[in-house]
């Protein structure tokens, strides 16, 4: 695997592979790699002949008050991670080769109404932040396919609907929620969790589990499923930002008519702001 930093050196490998004719499969990450972000590698080379996965804590997508100065970067151990996988190009740029020197801010892209529910509520800005580091970098990689985790799934939502809307010649994968054998969604921020959060952390899957199980078994009062799940979460220490049932398709409120449904949580729990959801065909 070859490591890079510029915009382009980039663009000089992936123009020599696809003039051998291969297919470019990505993974954009925020590096600090696990299971899950392996498993986006592993289903990316079902879809491509060459492998590029991205590296960039992107500041744009971090509130004034959020994590981006304490986001764990670990690049060594990604490398390894990357290469062991099978990856064939590894892109870390910093900050000034993404957004300039500058303080002129940069073109945003504004994806409305998904961007603005659920997480988009609570961190304002964030989902503009995401679609507009990944649109610029999907004109740094060009992609044919790009996989994104479903652990987000607002964000691959987000992702989804940017790009239908720019027209970008890229086919986007969602790859199902790698989890820890006691139900935690792996994620890079689990690693805030003291012993004792950790052990309770779980509760999320429990409650999400909790919910799409009476969903499925044609329980049809969302609202009070949400109070529920709430109340359980908050019963073990979690501040809630949201619990909350709503349609696969574009995240909105569902109508009695809707069967395919997704339960999403956001919960604060000491320094970790953990989110997790699954999906449910409603019984
Ligand atoms: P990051 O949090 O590093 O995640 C990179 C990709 O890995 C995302 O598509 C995310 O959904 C996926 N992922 C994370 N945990 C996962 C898990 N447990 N199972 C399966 N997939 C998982 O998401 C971002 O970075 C950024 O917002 C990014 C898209 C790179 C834009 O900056």
């Amino acid at each position: 695997m070859e490591t890079v930093t510029g915009i382009a050196e980039v663009r000089a490998r992936v123009q020599a592979w696809r003039q051998e004719g291969a297919r470019i499969a990505f993974v954009p990450t925020m590096g600090n790699l696990h299971a899950g972000h392996i498993s986006l590698i592993e289903l990316a080379r079902r879809h491509g002949d060459r492998f590029v996965a991205s590296i960039f804590v992107n500041p744009m997508q971090f509130g004034p008050n959020e994590d981006f100065a304490h986001y764990p970067r670990t690049p060594a151990r990604d490398s390894e991670m990357l290469t062991a996988a099978g990856c064939d190009l590894m892109f870390m740029p910093d900050v000034a080769q993404m957004y300039g020197q500058g303080a002129t801010p940069p073109t945003r892209v504004e994806v409305p109404e998904i961007s603005a529910t659920l997480c988009g509520g609570f961190r304002p800005g964030h989902f503009e932040g995401v679609a507009t580091v990944v649109a610029k970098l999907f004109n740094i990689v060009q992609p044919d396919v790009a996989v994104f985790g479903e652990k987000d799934f607002q964000q691959l939502a987000v992702i989804r609907r940017m790009t239908a809307d720019l027209c970008f010649p890229t086919t986007i994968i969602g790859a199902p929620t790698v989890r820890e054998t006691d139900g935690l969604a792996m994620s890079s921020r689990n690693q805030y969790l003291t012993t004792a959060e950790r052990a309770i952390a779980p509760q999320i899957h429990a409650a999400l589990l909790a919910a799409t199980r009476a969903i499925a078994s044609g329980v049809s009062d969302y609202a009070r499923l949400e109070r529920e799940g709430a109340a359980q979460l908050k019963a073990h220490g979690f501040h809630l930002d949201y619990f909350a049932v709503r349609r696969r398709i574009d995240l909105s409120v569902p109508s009695p008519a809707d069967r395919e449904l997704v339960v999403l949580v956001a919960a604060r729990l000491g320094k970790a702001r953990l989110i997790d959801n699954l999906q449910v065909e409603r019984g």
